[in-house]
């Protein structure tokens, strides 16, 4: 019975490490999106709840949500830049983001840009 109880706190201290770290990992990822974005002037025209000149990380979120060639799609949109998705206003290309710094940058902005205020 005695190793019982043992057994249950070792697995709920476990659990409770492994959330952490989860948490530790996922928060790390938006500051390095969060990083990237500042650098690449993406604030200038992109918050994570208004519109500024382009439309707001979270409604980017909403409008891709159900797709799931989202991801590529805004990708490639990132890199060339142009318009048409939510108006006329283009977006300047950003041709020096590499691939690995866009696989950061996409999902985090598809989650809506938590912590970038
Ligand atoms: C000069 C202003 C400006 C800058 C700088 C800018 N954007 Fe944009 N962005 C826009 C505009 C305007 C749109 C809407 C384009 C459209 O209607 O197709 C947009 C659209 C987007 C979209 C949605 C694309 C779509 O087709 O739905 C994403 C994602 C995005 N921007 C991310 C970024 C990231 C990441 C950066 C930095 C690397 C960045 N933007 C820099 C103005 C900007």
């Amino acid at each position: 019975m005695i190793s019982v109880w043992v057994d249950v706190r070792v697995a709920f201290v476990a659990a409770l490490l492994f959330i952490g770290a989860l948490t530790a990992q996922a928060s790390s990822e938006s500051a390095k999106a969060f990083a990237i974005a500042k650098q690449n002037t993406c604030l200038g025209c992109h918050s994570s709840n208004k519109k500024i000149v382009g439309p707001s990380f979270q409604d980017i979120a909403a409008k891709y949500k159900n797709n799931p060639g989202a991801n590529t799609l805004l990708k490639n949109k990132i890199q060339k830049g142009g318009a048409g998705s939510w108006g006329v206003v283009p977006m300047p290309a950003n041709a020096k983001l590499s691939d690995a710094e866009l696989s950061i940058l996409v999902p985090w902005i598809l989650q809506g840009a938590p912590s970038s205020d």
